[in-house]
Parts: C-alpha cells; structure tokens; sequence
C-alpha cells in the first residue's frame, strides 16, 4: 500500500516509516502541512497517517483539505492523549481513525492495514458507480443505425468537457435520453442532473425556479429558495424547449453561462454557478433566431456542441430493434408471455412514418402487450394509424392561422369513406358493410363528398351506377 506519513517530529516520522516499510508498505513524508497537500496532490494514497499538531496548519484544517480533494481518502489522525477532543473533531470530519500517542506499533500496523482495505473497498464502489453510471448512460438507447452510431460517437466525445451542447430532435427522438447520457458519462454523473421544463413556467416563475429567492423577494416569498442552479451544483442543467424562454430570462441565462454567476432573486449577492448546461429544442432555434424571438449571442453560446438527433422515419433500421426492446420491457412490466412480433406486423411497423417518433413507436408497442393474449403481436393489435398508409395523414393538427371545422370533418369523413372502399374493392355495398351504415347513407356521403373510385382506389369495375356517375362528377 502507499501511505503518507505526516509528522513534524522527525524520530516519529522515522519511526513510524521503517516500521511500516517493514510491513511492506510504500511510504512518502511530510514535515509539515503545506508539504503534506504537495505529496498528497502528486501521487495517490491508500492511507494518510496525519499527526494534529503541525507547525503551519492545524492538523483538522488538513484533514479537511485532503477529504475534499478526495472524499474517499483514509486519513488517520495521530494524538496525544491530552487532545482527545480533536481526535472527536478528527472523526467527525471523516478520518478513519485516531491513535493516540504514545502509539503501539502493532495498533499503527493493525490500523493501516484496516485503513488499506477500506480504500479497497471504496475504489471497488466507485468503479461499480462508474459501471452503473455507464450503463445508464449510453447502454439504455437502443439504435445501430449509421446516424444513431454517429450520435454514440457526439455523446462520448462530447460528455467528459463542460462545453455546452445543444440537442436537436423533433418531438420524441430521445432528446432527454441523449442529455442524460451525456451526464452519467461526465465527470459529473455523481452530482444530480436536474431538468428544466421551460416550456411549462410563466417568466417570473421560471426565473425564481431557477435562481432561487430570498425572503421576501415577492409576494409570497416567505422563506429562502434554492434555485435548480444551485440544486444542480457541480452537475448538470438540463433545459428542455429551450425556444420557449423569455428573451428577459435569455439575458439573464446568457450571464450565467457567460460569467458563471447569477443573483438569487430579490438578492445583489452574486452566487457561483459550477453546472453543465445542455438545452434541447424541437424548434428550429436558428428560425427563431431570424424572427427575433430567441437572442443570437445565446444561440451561439448554446451550440458550442451540437447534436441533431434524426427522426425515426429517417433510420428505420432501429425500427426493429425499438419494437423488440420495448417488447421485452412491457412484456415484463405487465407480465406478459408475448415473446415475438408477427412478420406483417413488423412490416407494418417497419413501413409507417412515426411522426411521434420513438415516444409514439413505444406508445404503440405497450398498447400492442398490454392487450396481447398469445406470444406474439400480430397486425390485429396495432393502432389503425398502421394498418392504413391513408391514415397516417389524419393526425390531428391545427394550423397556425385556424381551420374550418366543417372542412377538417369532411376531409376526415372523406379518407374515412376511401379507405372503407378501398377495402371493398370498391364494392360500395361491403364499404357499407364496413362503416356499420346502410348502402344509400354511403351512397349520398359519397356524392356529398364528390369523391370518385378512383379516389377510393378501386381498379377495376364493380362499381355501381352511382359511384360511376359520382366518378364523372
Ligand atoms: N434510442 C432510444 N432507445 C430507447 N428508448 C428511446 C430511444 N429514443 C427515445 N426513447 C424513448 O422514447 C421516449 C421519448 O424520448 P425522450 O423523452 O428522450 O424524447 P424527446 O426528444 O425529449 O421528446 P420531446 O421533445 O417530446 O420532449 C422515452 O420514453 C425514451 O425512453
Ligand atoms: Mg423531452
């Protein structure tokens, strides 16, 4: 083991190190404090035999230094019998244990090896984390295809530095995922990752969220607040929809990141900020940018790194792949025996445009087990959306600038009655059939509508005289 040995006497010091080279041991020096925090900054130890009484610095001070520089540090404090109370103090601080002088050297001995396997065992912990933090990291998103494969590569390179980094992605691609990979494998993953749902807060609230207040800041206030700056100290700040920001809060965003210093709200006292900031959007920031909705400089300070996570109708080659993971998952959380899914069933997966991306695909996938009997899912249990490519369009949205409820209806009533007779065949007495209506309802919809067989995509006749007439119409 390496051990420290720091004593102003040097007899002690000899003493103490010829009796632990004896045992095998590798032993370094130090006379005084400032010289202990030297050695102890050069090389790592497994224990640290610290005597109270040095000529610069009180010994606590040192313990104290040591333990911050490396919380799992051994440190054993070494006393005269007279000072028993800083051997409490020492304790309480976080040394290992204390050996009161005059010492026996079986105790020294018998401590230092006690001290070493302590060290052992934390260093085993710490790994342990590190593997766990890991795993939650890059292992739980699931994807191999080239533009996911290059996404992997971004987190790794990107996550160990502080730089920020802007995450881009529509609605449901694994933006948070991605962020909170970034954190577990930073050298952050210990300290809390903590997210700001930007979108969801009016200004004000925002800003008191997340620089805090003191007493009596605003109505309302009544005690001091921790701000998620804070609470996200020597971790990471993850700030979803961040095109949703105030431009005031933006300025006040811009500071921290640029001097890394914020006021708590209500309060001059300027704070330090030691967190990582990732930002995510499903807006095109640069647009907002252009309409003068989101600041430039901050645009800029944001994207340091940049990672545009793709949608998933652009690699569908994970498809696959995502639907058997969340297979297994809800397969398990519910349990279920589905162990599979059917070859046309993942055709059908495989083939439709998730415009919710990964979120709408796992959505799907947990309706598909939930309502599973047998071992596998088959067509029968997909959402309609998936069945026929017409429906994909019929997701609700509402434009920007309105639309006529009537129009949206008929619109709706008009896929409805095509896809209906596309399946018929364009019989329009089994499409009929299918929309649970009698053949003339169908029949004046249809003319109604104006549609044509054509539209319903019959190809060959079949038809009756009023679809032909509907069709010249
Ligand atoms: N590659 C992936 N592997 C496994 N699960 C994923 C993957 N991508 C997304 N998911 C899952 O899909 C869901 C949505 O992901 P997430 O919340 O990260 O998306 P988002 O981009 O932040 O969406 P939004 O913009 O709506 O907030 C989550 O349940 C997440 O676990
Ligand atoms: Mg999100």
């Amino acid at each position: 083991m390496n051990v420290l040995v720091v004593d102003d006497e040097e007899v002690l010091r000899d003493v103490l190190t010829s009796l632990l080279r004896r045992e095998g041991h590798t032993v370094r020096e130090a006379a005084t404090a400032a010289q202990a925090i030297r050695v102890f900054d050069e090389e790592p130890f497994d224990v640290i035999l610290l005597d109270l009484m040095l000529p610069d610095r009180h010994g606590l001070e040192v313990l104290r230094d040591l333990r911050r520089r490396d919380p799992t540090a051994v440190v054993v404090v070494i006393t005269a019998y007279s000072s028993i109370e800083g051997a409490i103090a020492a304790m309480k601080e976080g040394a290992f244990h204390y050996i009161p002088k005059p010492f026996q050297n079986e105790e020294v001995v018998l401590t230092v090896r006690k001290g070493g396997e302590q060290r052992l065992l934390a260093e085993e912990n710490r790994r342990l984390r590190e593997e766990l933090s890991r795993r939650r990291g890059l292992d739980r998103i699931v994807g191999k295809s080239a533009p996911m494969q290059k996404i992997f590569e971004l987190i790794r390179l990107a996550s160990p530095s502080k730089s920020t980094i802007l995450i881009e992605g529509e609605s449901g691609t694994g933006k948070e995922l991605v962020a909170k990979a970034i954190h577990h494998l930073s050298p952050r993953a210990h300290a809390p990752f903590v997210t700001v749902n930007s979108g969801s807060m009016p200004p004000d609230l925002l800003e008191s969220n997340l620089f805090g207040h003191v007493r009596g800041a605003f109505t309302g206030a009544i005690a001091h607040k921790k701000g998620l700056f804070e609470v996200a100290d020597g971790g990471t700040l993850f700030f979803d929809e961040i095109g949703t920001i105030s431009m005031e809060t933006q300025a006040k965003l811009l500071r921290v990141i640029q001097e890394r210093e914020f006021m708590r709200v209500g309060s001059t006292e300027t704070q330090r900020a030691d967190v990582r900031i990732v930002a995510a959007t499903n807006v095109d920031l640069k647009t907002l940018v252009v309409d003068g909705r989101f600041r430039e400089d901050l645009y800029y300070r944001l994207c340091v790194i940049q990672i545009a996570v793709p949608a998933l109708r652009d690699r569908r080659e994970d498809i696959p792949l995502l639907a058997e993971h969340f297979l297994r998952l809800y397969a398990a959380e519910n349990g279920k025996s589905v162990r599979g899914i059917e070859p046309e069933a993942l055709k059908a997966l495989y083939s439709y445009g998730w415009p919710g991306n990964v979120r709408e695909l796992e959505n799907a996938v947990e309706r598909a087990v939930v309502l599973s009997a047998g071992d596998a899912v088959g067509m029968d249990l997909l959402p309609e959306a998936l069945l026929d490519p017409e429906e994909q369009t019929s997701r609700i949205s509402i434009p920007e600038g309105g639309l006529s409820y009537r129009e949206a209806v008929e619109n709706f009533e008009r896929r409805l009655v095509t896809a209906a007779l596309r399946r018929s065949g364009g019989v329009q007495k089994k499409a009929a059939e299918l929309l649970k209506t009698r053949p003339t309802t169908l029949h004046e919809i249809i003319k109604r509508l104006g549609l044509s067989t054509r539209d319903a995509g019959a190809q060959n006749g079949d038809l009756t005289e009023e679809a032909a007439a509907a069709k010249e119409g």
